[in-house]
């Protein structure tokens, strides 16, 4: 008899254990995800019609987690439910304008978690493509996600910073546009274009050229100017063009080497450029051994790496076509500082 009391009190004793621990998790698990989903924008008066904090009522931040994660995937809100909690899609505060493999994903995505990011999730190719941009801006801004009033929406299209016409486009939709370029080792991102090439071309059964051949003019033995991977790495050319419409202030330089192994300081710096509260920390981004690179923590159940397409092993190159290119690079680096006024010490 004694025994079966035992054995009753100790299963009632289990059952309420793991009621507690249940509890606990979710409460926790709420927590995170509620610190995320707060309505912050204490950038005072930066974007109009800011609401108190007050004002949000819980419902609503719990509707943006899963809601507003829903209408950013389908883009396919209800006329009724976007007027119910007073959903917007606006045109980009900032813009990731490149580099092309020089992180921009990771960025976009690392940035998206601050609260009061909402990124685009795909690439929109407004300004850049002749044929989306004669959509008109209205087009465009339908592409963004949905995002509340004191959001700002970040896009980033990597081809917007060797594109000719595109400083100019953007600068009449935005005069005062933030622009974040995120640029790595010019030898090492040329690497990196020519390997996403080689990937596409090798599942096309195609055959290619060896990076080498391409960065080097056979002919002259000088390092090819026409190949479009040594060409985006001249990044103080592009640049250039930039400022013939927006001030140097207006940009701010991401180094992506950094952000693949130190990534939270190049965040916080952007977070001060954006005039964000600092609200993304080390909590967030954790250290993916299996895949060699952080990935990201909204909370204590929801955690991505990104893609396998981010972070190929690159092939071997000669490193006599390495040391050439180096030395090409140099002198545009050289400048490409000291316009930016961030150095960044590459070879
Ligand atoms: P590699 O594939 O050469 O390693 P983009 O998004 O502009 O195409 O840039 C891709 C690059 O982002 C990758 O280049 C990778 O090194 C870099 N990267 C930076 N942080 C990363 C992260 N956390 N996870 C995966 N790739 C990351």
């Amino acid at each position: 008899m004694l025994f079966k009391q035992q054995a009753w009190l100790r299963q009632k004793l289990l059952v309420l254990g793991s009621l507690a621990v249940g509890s606990l998790l979710y409460l926790v698990a709420r927590v995170g995800s509620l610190d995320r989903l707060q309505p912050i924008c204490p950038i005072e008066g930066r974007f109009s019609g800011a609401r108190s904090q007050a004002e949000f009522p819980l419902r609503a931040l719990q509707f943006k987690r899963g809601l507003l994660h829903e209408f950013r995937k389908s883009n396919n809100a209800s006329k009724e439910q976007v007027r119910l909690h007073d959903l917007v899609q606006q045109l980009p505060k900032a813009i990731i304008i490149g580099v092309r493999k020089g992180g921009t994903r990771a960025l976009l995505e690392m940035l998206n978690l601050h609260p009061a990011v909402v990124k685009a999730s795909q690439e929109i190719h407004f300004f850049d493509n002749d044929e989306n941009y004669a959509k008109g801006i209205e087009w465009y801004r339908k592409k963004m996600p949905f995002s509340y009033p004191q959001q700002i929406t970040i896009e980033k299209s990597p081809a917007y910073f060797i594109t000719e016409e595109v400083p100019e486009r953007i600068y009449k939709m935005n005069s005062s546009i933030k622009l974040l370029i995120i640029v790595r080792e010019p030898t090492t991102r040329a690497i990196s274009d020519y390997t996403q090439v080689l990937e596409g071309k090798e599942r096309k059964n195609k055959t290619y050229y060896k990076f080498e051949k391409l960065a080097i003019d056979p002919n002259t033995c000088e390092v090819n100017t026409k190949y479009k991977a040594v060409r985006t790495s001249i990044y103080t050319k592009h640049l250039e063009r930039w400022l013939k419409y927006f001030p140097i202030e207006q940009f701010h330089i991401v180094d992506g080497d950094r952000l693949i192994t130190e990534p939270l300081p190049e965040l916080q710096l952007v977070e001060k450029f954006l005039n964000l509260p600092p609200r993304i920390s080390q909590y967030n981004l954790y250290f993916n051994a299996t895949r060699g690179f952080y990935c990201l923590r909204f909370n204590i159940i929801f955690n991505k790496c990104l893609a396998g397409s981010k972070g190929r092993i690159h092939p071997e190159v000669d490193p006599s076509v390495i040391t050439k290119l180096r030395k090409f690079f140099h002198p545009f680096n050289q400048k490409f500082y000291q316009i930016t006024g961030r150095t960044l010490n590459w070879p």
